[in-house]
């Protein structure tokens, strides 16, 4: 059987437990291709994935859920791909790999003019960005926003799409110098909640109304404040938990605060199905290949020192999209 390469969990802990091994690569089964990754996209929810707070479906695993490659070999039942397709994915497990074989319902095609390497830094995050801002809560001229962790992968994609949807965009960020790239990519304001409280810094900036929508990824740390920044009636989106999850949220707070609405999406619920995904990517790849949405990859790390980039990830050192290169 041919090997390849991936980093493999064979148990949950710290960025020790990533494990860089030879696997086996088997041909593709019914309805899947073989790919060969240019670039895989570090994303927060490997941590949770790496750290038990969610629960991988099996062990050993390989995580990774976004990354971009070429076809290199067809499964019995492919019509739709052929061999040399370039092509990204956002959602299945393993893609912390240099060469594997998935399920065709999860690939789009990359389009001409986005690199690989870009493709394997936006699926995720920017399909992340599309829903939360045009089917979560659909942003337009008229709203306010506030977006946590503004300079982040998910963040700066964010701040670029909600401005050309015509919004105001206020966003948080850890650092001064955070917050000077936030104000490049779309952000109108800039709170540095190391410094500030953000609280008190939305409400003078919204001229004591609050906003329309928090979209909030960092959780504990963020709540309940993340809900005195609303207007009555306003919507509370908790989509991630970078700073731990939030544990004493009651149904009752929201009438409290003024008739709110809260959600707690994922981007999987939608793109189920594969008008859905397709939508998302198209929208996407529009708004990248029209320069309306610039995607940055900050930082690089050989697909050996995943590790490494996890730790720079957890210590918030990390800003924009973090690509792992396979050799
Ligand atoms: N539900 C979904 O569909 C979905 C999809 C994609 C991502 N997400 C979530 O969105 C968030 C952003 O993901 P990402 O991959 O783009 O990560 P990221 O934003 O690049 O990195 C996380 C950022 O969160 C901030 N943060 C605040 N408190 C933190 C803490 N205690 N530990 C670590 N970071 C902390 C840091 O920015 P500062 O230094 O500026 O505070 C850090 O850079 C994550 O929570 C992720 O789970 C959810």
């Amino acid at each position: 059987m041919t090997k390849t390469r991936a980093v493999v969990l064979s148990g949950t802990g710290g960025p020790e437990v990533l494990d860089y091994v030879e696997v086996d690569l088997p041909p593709p089964a019914q309805d899947e291709v073989q790919i060969r990754h240019a670039a895989i996209g570090l994303n927060f929810i490997d941590v949770y994935f790496r750290t038990g707070l969610y629960k991988a479906p099996h062990m050993p695993f390989v995580p990774g859920k976004e990354a971009a490659g070429t076809v290199t070999a067809l499964g019995p039942g492919v019509t739709d791909f052929n061999v040399g397709d370039r092509v990204a994915y956002a959602g299945s497990d393993g893609a912390y790999s240099v060469e594997r074989n998935i399920e065709t319902k999860h690939l789009v095609k990359v389009p001409d003019g986005i690199s690989l390497e870009t493709a394997a830094a936006m699926m995720l995050k920017g399909m992340t960005a599309q829903y939360l801002l045009n089917r979560t809560f659909k942003v337009g001229p008229e709203s306010t926003l506030l977006f946590h962790a503004a300079a982040g992968g998910v963040g700066l994609i964010a701040g670029q799409w909600a401005k050309a949807l015509g919004a105001t965009v206020i966003g948080t960020v850890g650092s001064d110098a955070k917050a000077r790239m936030a104000l490049e990519y779309g952000y109108d304001h800039v709170i540095n909640y190391n410094t500030e409280d953000f609280v008190t810094r939305v409400s003078e900036i919204s001229g004591g109304k609050g906003v329309d929508v928090v979209y909030d990824s960092i959780g504990r740390d963020t709540f309940p404040g993340s809900l005195d920044c609303l207007k009555r009636l306003g919507m509370f989106v908790s989509f991630g938990q970078s700073s731990g999850p939030i544990e004493d949220f009651t149904l009752a707070l929201l009438a409290q605060k003024g008739s709110l609405f809260a959600t707690r999406p994922t981007l999987f619920s939608y793109i189920a199905t594969r008008e859905e995904l397709t939508d998302c990517a198209n929208a996407l790849f529009d708004v990248v290949l029209s320069n309306k949405v610039r995607i940055n990859v900050n930082q690089t790390y050989p697909l050996r020192e995943v590790g490494r980039a996890h730790t720079d990830l957890e210590a918030r050192k990390t800003t924009g999209a973090t690509l792992l290169i396979p050799e």
